[in-house]
């Protein structure tokens, strides 16, 4: 499978054809790691990443070329994979620029921990963190050997907060890729900004720098973990499903008509129920930029199933993840989405926040404008 470029100007797996495995990973600094132990860690993290996405081990010495006498500086399980389109990419949350790095002038305006919504059920352990690394892939594997390994790299500097597993994409980010489902079975991804929309991803998804230079060419990641309430959900008869969400389950055209790619009608009326077509609490409707003063986002979400609770009910949901040029997009949408009838279906319970610094250069590490 191909290698997708990590050098450049903005990330890797932002743009990027959305793969079909996810693992990802919040860290939090230890208590002892000082502002050089910072730096350094973005720097070994840095060249560990850029060698992994070429398929390549985490070091020249590897899984097996070190030597008998000590542990692999690679664990192995990624040996004969390619590089299965493997991206990795690095966010800083609001609590990294708290001042134990030496970094209070440097946090962007915005990088502040989100306002409470409506429904919020969050639980710490899947909250907050003050790095973070989303590794993408088209085989689990290797997205897991990436996490593990940079894991081990940040050994005594940085530890695990909290990781998600993410088996499926529910998005696409090219009209070359059908659109997947979600565990509601929807198709999810249908009005997403794809990666050939340059002028929609300048004007929606890329940071400009004129805050903080340090995020020229980057961008906000919003990681909501939701669960899925899929039980009562498959109880729902089919007609109710399609007017929560506002399109038809088949081919997800919206209700107003057309097929998956017409633009929704908001003032269509329907002939059978009398009132609009795509009701009033319907998702799409609320999430719809018109709602929202226009307000887009580049979701990049994968479903997760986590086994069963003790009534046997699955645990199961969406790890939504949207990238966009301000939190602010994501707060609007969220905050429309008080009134969505899916609310009855779904609880958000993790939740973070990350500034994603811009692309690195050949020879540099991510962030390293921090530090300049
Ligand atoms: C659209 C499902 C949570 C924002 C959609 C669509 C589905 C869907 C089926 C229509 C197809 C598409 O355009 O992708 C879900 C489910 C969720 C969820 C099952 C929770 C488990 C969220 C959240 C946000 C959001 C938390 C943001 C705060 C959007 C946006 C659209 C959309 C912006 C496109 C609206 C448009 O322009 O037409 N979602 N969604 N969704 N969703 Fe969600």
């Amino acid at each position: 499978d191909l290698a997708v470029p990590f050098h450049g100007k903005h990330q890797a797996g932002i743009a990027t054809t959305v793969q079909q495995h996810l693992y990802f990973a919040s860290f939090d600094m230890t208590s002892t790691a000082d502002r050089e132990d910072l730096r350094a860690l973005l720097a070994d993290w840095t060249d560990a990443a850029a060698r992994m996405t070429t398929g390549r081990e985490v070091s020249p010495e590897g899984a097996v070329g070190g030597g008998p006498y000590k542990p692999p500086d690679d664990t192995g399980e990624a040996l004969d994979l390619a590089a299965n389109a493997l991206t990795i990419t690095f966010g800083f949350g609001p609590t990294l620029f708290d001042g134990r790095f030496g970094l209070a002038g440097r946090r962007p305006k915005e990088l502040v921990e989100l306002p409470s919504f409506a429904f919020d059920l969050l639980e710490d352990r899947f909250s907050g963190g003050d790095l973070c690394i989303q590794a993408c892939a088209n085989d689990p594997q290797v997205a897991v050997h990436a996490i593990r390994n940079l894991s081990r790299i940040a050994f005594g500097r940085a530890q695990v907060r909290w990781t998600q597993l993410g088996y499926g994409r529910t998005s696409t980010t090219s009209k070359a890729q059908s659109t997947p489902r979600n565990l509601f079975g929807f198709k999810d991804g249908t009005a997403n900004i794809f990666s050939d929309d340059t002028s929609d991803l300048a004007a929606s998804v890329w940071t400009d720098g004129s805050d903080q230079s340090w995020m020229a060419g980057g961008t906000y990641l919003v990681a909501r973990k939701i669960q899925m309430l899929i039980e009562s959900w498959d109880r729902v008869r089919l007609e109710e499903q399609e007017a929560i969400i506002g399109r038809d389950k088949g081919q997800g055209a919206p209700l107003s008509g057309g097929t998956e790619f017409s633009e929704p009608d908001f003032d269509v009326v329907s002939t059978k129920a009398g009132g609009p077509a795509i009701p009033e609490t319907a998702h799409v409707r609320l999430a719809h930029p018109d709602r929202n003063g226009g307000a887009r986002l580049l979701r990049r979400g994968y479903n997760y199933v986590e086994g069963n609770n003790d009534l046997g009910q699955l645990n199961a949901g969406l790890f939504f993840l949207a990238f966009s040029r301000s939190p602010l997009q994501f707060i609007t949408i969220q905050r429309s989405l008080a009134g969505d009838a899916l609310n009855e279906y779904i609880r958000h319970i993790g939740s973070a926040l990350f500034a994603v610094p811009g692309g690195v250069r050949p020879g540099g590490s991510v962030g390293d404008g921090l530090f300049t």
